[in-house]
């Protein structure tokens, strides 16, 4: 199928990849021409395991192009809308000016029969919305199909999702819109992946509480974390222990300095608003918890830091390992292992932080932080180490090599993924998060 995908961030650059891997012809449209033209070299834009790959492999393939006019997207099938609904500047909701904008600028460039789809995460009744200008505008139909990937996993999310959801009209249009994503995801539906076709709020809602339940257990476990802390207990185990009830499962039970990135901070602020909005504020009112308790936990690690110094930061060498927003990633979106780094910089601590990936885009927010690409270097010197984002490199520090290199002698662990017992036996103060 011929198949455009307007905004090509890190939805729409994997997703319009993808879709030439299985077996679609794309068009990939983006009004960054800086961001087109390296795709269309093959190269994408941010870090993705396995993205550049099936780029290159698609590129070369014939069957995927990119272009900053919106007009090539006639000619096309299906049309998928991936472009990004930030925070709005200084509130709470979702801003929806590029989502606008593209379903503006596509119109007029949409033949009968088209299928637009809605991938961005909007707030509910927004595609009752945009579906009223497609009609008002073309002959085309609107269909909502809310993306799950995961930031590391992206290419392999969009391949293979764990479900696929549908959010379609009422009667003939949605029935055709079903048939027309049936053809575009074939090799997902042959392989049995669960499938709900729905209408277009609850296709919206899904993917924003989708979200919102795995923050809410991120921040669950953290609150545990802050008990056991007071306790002397070990969330570690603790998760473990409640994780083996398949009802709660063991995923995203791990406490640490809790959740950051371009999705499940801002949509738990704009879900909160747009129920507030509806009337039903109350009704996610403890999402306002959620997102205070995830906070705190960055005030945790900053605190544990100072208590290490015995509340002297002033001109001491602090290691931060882990800029990323988690690992396998480069991005720093409201990044709590940057944020970690910003603040203890602000309280006049020598930081240098690494990370394997995401030093260009936190030298591109914060430039006043000094960086090294060798944690080598971050660590010479340092009193106090702090780990922050779980990338493997810095799980696997031996406490040996980095007695070597650093003055003092406390390591903290913002993500509890090192051995504590480990860390101590070399001579080390280990803390972690509601560890004992
Ligand atoms: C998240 C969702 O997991 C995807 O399903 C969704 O499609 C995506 O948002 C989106 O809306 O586009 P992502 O932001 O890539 O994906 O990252 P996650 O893997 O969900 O991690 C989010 C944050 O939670 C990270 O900072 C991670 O370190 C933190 N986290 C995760 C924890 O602190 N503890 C855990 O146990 C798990």
């Amino acid at each position: 199928m011929k198949l455009s995908v307007i905004g090509c961030g890190y939805l729409g650059a994997v997703h319009a990849a993808s879709m030439v891997e299985l077996g679609h012809e794309v068009v990939g449209i983006d009004v960054d021409a800086a961001k087109i033209s390296m795709l269309s070299e093959g190269r994408a834009p941010f870090f993705e395991p396995g993205l550049p790959e099936i780029l290159r492999s698609a590129i070369a393939s014939g069957r995927l192009r990119f272009t900053t006019d919106i007009a090539e997207a006639k000619g096309s099938a299906v049309h998928f809308i991936g472009v990004g609904t930030p925070q709005r500047r200084g509130e709470n909701a979702a801003d929806l000016t590029y989502v606008d904008a593209a379903v503006d600028a596509l119109i007029p460039f949409l033949s009968a029969g088209d299928l637009v789809v809605g991938k961005s995460t909007v707030p509910v009744g927004t595609a009752a919305r945009l579906a009223q200008r497609i009609e008002a505008g073309s002959d085309a139909d609107l269909a909502w199909n809310p993306e799950f990937l995961r930031e590391g996993y992206a290419v392999k999310d969009t391949i293979e999702p764990d479900r696929l959801v549908y959010g379609v009209a009422q009667g003939e249009p949605g029935l055709r819109a079903v048939s027309i994503l049936n053809s575009v995801y074939a090799s997902a539906i042959a392989n049995k992946t669960p499938l709900v076709v729905t209408d277009y709020a609850t296709a919206e809602l899904v993917k924003v509480s989708a979200n919102a339940f795995l923050a809410t257990k991120i921040s669950f476990i953290n609150a545990m974390a802050e008990i056991a802390d007071a306790t002397g207990a070990d969330v570690t185990q603790l998760a473990d222990a409640i994780g083996f009830d398949a009802r709660i499962g063991r995923r995203f039970l791990n406490a640490g300095v809790g959740f950051g990135g371009g999705c499940l901070p801002k949509d738990i602020r704009a879900f909160t608003a747009r129920a507030e909005e509806l009337g039903r504020g109350e009704s996610v009112a403890f999402l306002k918890e959620i997102d205070a308790i995830n906070l705190r936990q960055r005030d945790r690690v900053v605190q544990l830091v100072v208590d290490a110094l015995d509340g002297n930061v002033f001109q001491k060498k602090v290691a931060v390992l882990g800029l990323a927003f988690k690992p396998f990633s480069d991005d720093v979106r409201d990044s709590p292992a940057l944020d970690v780094a910003v603040r203890l910089h602000g309280l006049g601590a020598n930081v240098v932080a690494t990370d394997p990936e995401a030093i260009p885009n936190s030298r591109k927010l914060h430039p006043q932080l000094v960086f090294a690409d060798d944690p080598r270097d971050a660590l010479t010197d340092a009193a106090v180490v702090v780990v922050v984002t779980e990338w493997n490199e810095f799980r696997k520090l031996l406490p040996e090599e980095v007695s070597q290199l650093a003055q003092g002698r406390t390591i903290i662990d913002g993500r509890n993924c090192l051995d504590p017992d480990e860390w101590r036996a070399a001579g080390w103060t280990y803390q972690g998060l509601g560890r004992p």
